[in-house]
């Protein structure tokens, strides 16, 4: 598939690479396609560097990597315009983080998300939250003593989920559980929150979501 990573960070960079491995025709996008560390965040995935609105016109699947603290994702798709992504389906990896004193908290929650924000920014587009509650140096092939980690994902499109359930899983994902519509971003945004506070309590970074079943 034509897939355009949108954001060079380290989200960016894993998935760019991972999947160019894996025969995809993947551009990464940038706000400035000349600036050093955009482009050595491509030359690591191995992709082509592009403007937002360029990387946003070649994609089929457009994986939104972007930082959302001060407007940054809504800024980053108005380089494109929503035009740009009617249609498409967008994965959406952004969590609406901000670093405080006491360390990086959710600023959207309870009634509302930035799924769903994003998702109301780009309404002809079928957004798909996923990767959001994983760190970036599990998101491929992840392997956890404790067994198979989840990969939870949401939207309200069915056909975008299963495409995007199948390209999850290309990844090495075994478990892949649909929590309905893009609503349930709300939910995704907290336990990505709660990965985080995790993380900073054992300041061990190798932990993964599981929901036992019968
Ligand atoms: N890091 C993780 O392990 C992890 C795991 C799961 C989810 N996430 C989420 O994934 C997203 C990406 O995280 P990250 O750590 O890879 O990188 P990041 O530093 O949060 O974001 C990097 C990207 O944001 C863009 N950006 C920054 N400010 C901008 C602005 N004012 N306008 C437009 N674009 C702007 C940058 O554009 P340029 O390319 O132009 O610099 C860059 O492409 C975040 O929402 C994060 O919460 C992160």
């Amino acid at each position: 598939m034509k897939i355009s990573i949108y954001g060079t960070g380290i989200v960016g960079k894993v998935l760019g690479k991972a999947y160019a491995e894996r025969g995809h025709a993947v551009v990464m996008g940038t706000r400035d396609p000349n600036s050093p560390n955009s482009q050595a965040a491509a030359l690591a995935a191995g992709v082509p560097l592009l403007s937002f609105a360029e990387a946003a016109a070649v994609g089929e699947v457009i994986i939104l990597a972007t930082k959302w603290d001060g407007g940054a994702t809504e800024n980053a798709i108005n380089m494109a315009g929503a035009a740009a992504f009617a249609g498409k389906i967008v994965i959406d990896a952004v969590n609406p983080l901000r670093f405080t004193a006491t360390g990086l908290d959710l600023t959207v929650g309870t009634t509302d998300s930035a799924g769903e924000q994003i998702q109301r920014l780009l309404p002809a587009a079928h957004v798909v939250k996923a990767f959001n509650m994983i760190g970036a140096g599990h998101m491929v092939n992840p392997t956890f003593v404790g067994g198979d980690p989840d990969m939870y994902i949401c939207g309200n499109d069915d056909a975008a989920k299963a495409t995007v359930r199948g390209l999850i899983a290309e990844l090495g994902w075994r478990s892949i559980i649909d929590m309905g519509d893009i609503r349930a971003s709300r939910m995704l945004e907290v336990l990505a929150q709660l990965w985080i506070v995790q993380g900073m309590r054992t300041g061990k970074w190798m932990h993964a979501f599981k929901l036992l079943q019968q």
